[in-house]
């Protein structure tokens, strides 16, 4: 559609987690920013984080070690220059943080109180509120923005990116669905636009995301012509609340944190099975700690795995813990007294948008920064409590950067909607495309079972397919933005014979580094190079 009306801006940002807010806020003195976010401000994954950010803090804490354990996670394949200046960088960024008003937990003597998580040789992981460390940040941002100057529109779901001739990007289209706004598809003219918009995990069935983490940003940039990359490199969090075999959309994620602190993942004769498995037992890199999970339920046979924290007490439960203990009780579970049944989830796309170290995508005057981003700190699979740091410090660099988009003219912006290709797809295909990512997509991977994804999710979108062509719509842009970026994950997953980081190929049991160490770039036609 076109646009109806038009704004103009000097940088829009799109997303409302930590990486849309603080770039909103260090952009804010360099010119005018407008921010856009899909529902409320605070709906995205940002306020869910529980565990925390890492940073090496600790005294006896170095970046050189953050680094060396970041790139241990992602198996050979981080940025190293990126990783550098998220370790380097980091420490500062987080007390930028505490003096932007986000007030971290504290021991008796005033010092940062810090954990440990998966993959992590030291304590480095700061938190807030015991388990919720998202919620306090949000909340933190949130205030700073209110008198920062900086424009918000509230339920706006980004639709494409304008360039202007010389294929710079000029701003962008939108549905705005909110009260008191101008509704309907309009346009925000920019010299340059920041896509914060977060994860993905709502292409599959089960996921710690929430309802909005759908891969607008990733479908915006793959329309847009942006490289995309490391996208088969889903990471799943080994440990959510287990509700049963058909338990779907966002489910309670119980932090590794707790694992921190010293409980035991086990069977269900009560063995613990990490143990022998990697040095660091409970507390291997994430993947590690996901396989061994789902090898013991195929070697039990069960539906899931326990994480017992009884040990922990009472105390600890209420002091450090008090948001997975009432969602667990909630759901009729008490950890202090039982074991808590477990299984893993969708959690964090490691791969994204392409970025240098400067946020800058492969389309001038487009950013990319937080989860939406792949700026190669990742790898095959991001340490945990890294990704608030990442979109702290990008943040920031992508504020200097922007000053040069600032200082030059605005482009002509050339019409959106002849780019988009193809109708959109019926809302009522979200539950499906999910079932095939779940069925061949996850975290145990075959050639077979992938060919079948690609094809099936391929059927979906075929011309004569009964169900495309929908009125536009917020359900059907992001159904149809589900699709595109499944059909990119499905056919990088199917590409990569190897086995690295966060999936497991059944038919590729090992690393390939002879052959493998590269990346992927995906095309809008579902086909990765
Ligand atoms: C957790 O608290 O386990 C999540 C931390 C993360 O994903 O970085």
């Amino acid at each position: 559609p076109a646009p109806g009306w038009t704004t103009e801006t000097d940088v829009v940002v799109i997303g409302s987690g930590i990486a849309g807010l603080v770039t909103a806020l260090r952009c804010r003195p360099r010119g005018r920013v407008l921010l856009v976010t899909k529902a409320l401000l605070d709906a995205g994954s940002t306020r869910w984080a529980q565990g925390g950010i890492a940073a090496a803090l600790a005294p006896d804490d170095t970046p050189e070690e953050h680094l060396a354990d970041t790139l241990t996670a992602g198996v050979g394949i981080c940025a190293e220059d990126a990783v550098r200046a998220l370790v380097t960088e980091g420490p500062e960024a987080v007390r930028g943080l505490i003096d932007l008003g986000a007030a971290f937990d504290r021991s008796g003597s005033g010092d940062i109180e810090l954990t440990r998580e998966g993959g992590h040789h030291r304590r480095r992981i700061a938190h807030a509120g015991g388990d919720a460390t998202g919620a306090e940040i949000s909340r933190a941002l949130l205030a700073a923005l209110k008198d920062s100057g900086v424009e918000v529109i509230e339920h706006a779901l980004v639709l494409d990116l304008l360039k202007d001739a010389s294929g710079r990007a000029a701003g962008i289209t939108l549905h705005v669905m909110g009260e008191g706004q101008p509704g309907g598809v309009g346009a925000v003219r920019a010299r340059a636009v920041v896509l914060a918009t977060g994860g993905l995990g709502q292409v599959f069935s089960a996921t710690t995301n929430p309802e909005v983490s759908t891969g607008d940003g990733v479908a915006l940039a793959l329309r847009a012509g942006a490289a995309v990359t490391d996208l088969e490199f889903v990471q799943f969090h080994p440990t959510v609340l287990w509700l049963g075999a058909d338990a779907a959309g966002q489910q309670p994620l119980i932090s590794e944190a707790v694992r921190g602190e010293g409980a035991h993942l086990v069977d269900h004769a009560g063995e613990r099975f990490m143990t022998g498995r990697h040095e660091l037992a409970e507390l291997a890199p994430r993947d590690v700690v996901a396989k061994g999970i789902i090898n013991r339920m195929h070697e039990t046979g069960a539906s899931h795995m326990y994480l017992d924290g009884r040990h922990l007490g009472a105390a600890t439960w209420e002091h450090r813990f008090p948001t997975i203990l009432a969602a667990c009780r909630h759901h009729g579970i008490d950890p202090v007294t039982e074991p808590i049944p477990i299984v893993p989830a969708a959690h964090h796309a490691s791969g994204g948008v392409r970025t240098d170290l400067f946020g800058r995508t492969s389309v001038p005057g487009l950013y990319a920064c937080g989860e939406v981003a792949c700026t190669g700190v990742h790898g095959a699979n991001r340490l945990a409590s890294n990704s608030l740091l990442e979109g702290l410090v990008f943040a920031a660099r992508i504020a200097t950067a922007i000053e040069d988009d600032l200082a030059g003219p605005p482009g002509t912006d050339l019409p959106a909607d002849e780019r988009r290709a193809g109708g959109l797809l019926d809302p009522g295909l979200r539950g499906e495309i999910q079932r095939i990512m779940t069925s061949h997509v996850g975290v145990l991977r075959g050639a077979e079972g992938l060919a079948t994804a690609v094809r099936e999710l391929s059927e979906l979108s075929e011309p004569s397919a009964p169900r495309r062509e929908q009125a536009p719509g917020v359900a059907a842009w992001e159904v149809t933005n589900l699709h595109t970026v499944a059909s990119a994950i499905a056919a990088a997953a199917r590409l990569r014979e190897e086995t690295r980081g966060s999936h497991w190929r059944e038919d590729f049991p090992d690393r390939a580094d002879g052959t493998w160490r590269g990346h992927l770039v995906t095309r809008l036609d579902g086909n990765a190079l």
